[in-house]
């Protein structure tokens, strides 16, 4: 089926503690919001990047790449999930029940094009989302804060973005309670489904506090070296 991809982008970015929503500060003379837009626009087989933005949001619509014949701008959440899920009904709409779509952090404009191609090259029945091995050594605490146990460090990989899924079905799996629903493979996980874990790279960090942003310049920098 059509590839869409659905970016969540009505977060108000507290811990970032900016005086406006993070997505919208400046990294090498562009927003943040316009990397990561142009690295998927720059996608060919992405038919329409669906874009999830807050009902208030004055920089929006301040953005040129608003205008993009292939962006949609739809009404964001109060969570991540619901920004996705509102963003999913209108892939649905656009695409049909035999949409595929990649689901985008925003906050993340350093993922590469390789990346977005490994993901969809992997064996995806079932789903792929982007992750990395960790490299620390993963305690298991109890309510006291002691050690229950060492983790097996082989085994556990942190979630990226993007990730891949069928969209009719990540939308069925995007109702009920998303209290506990932080990405779109545990929304899918909780269905029975496996997905699958491709190995991206470490520098698609999730913008998050203020240290990140001199972080992501360097990144940035380095990847057009
Ligand atoms: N997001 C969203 N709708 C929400 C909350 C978050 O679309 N109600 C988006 C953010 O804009 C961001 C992505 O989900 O692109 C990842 O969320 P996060 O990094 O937590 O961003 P914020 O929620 O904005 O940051 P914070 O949690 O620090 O407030
Ligand atoms: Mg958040």
């Amino acid at each position: 089926g059509p590839l869409y991809a659905v970016v969540p982008a009505a977060g108000v970015g507290e811990r970032m503690q900016a005086g406006i929503p993070k997505q919208y500060l400046t990294l090498a003379g562009k927003t943040i919001t316009e990397h990561t837009l142009q690295r998927l626009l720059s996608f060919a087989p992405i038919e329409s990047v669906v874009v999830a933005v807050s009902a208030d949001d004055p920089w929006w619509p301040t953005l040129p790449v608003a205008t993009h014949r292939r962006i949609h701008a739809v009404t964001g959440g109060e969570s991540r999930a619901q920004s996705v899920r509102n963003a999913l009904a209108q892939v649905l709409m656009d695409g049909g029940e035999e949409a595929w779509v990649l689901v985008h952090d925003m906050a993340r404009p350093l993922v590469r094009l390789s990346d977005i191609h490994s993901l969809l090259a992997s064996t995806q029945e079932q789903g792929a989302i982007l992750g990395l091995p960790v490299v620390d050594t993963i305690k298991q605490a109890a309510d006291d804060q002691c050690i229950d146990t060492t983790l097996n460090r082989e085994t556990i990989w942190r979630a990226l973005t993007p990730q891949l899924f069928p969209a009719a079905a990540l939308y069925e799996a995007l109702s009920g309670d998303l209290a506990s629903v932080t990405d779109e493979a545990s929304a899918m996980e909780r269905q029975g489904w496996r997905p699958a874990l491709v190995a991206g790279h470490s520098d698609n960090i999730k913008i998050t506090v203020p240290e990140d942003l001199p972080l992501a310049r360097f990144y940035l920098a380095r990847q057009f070296e």
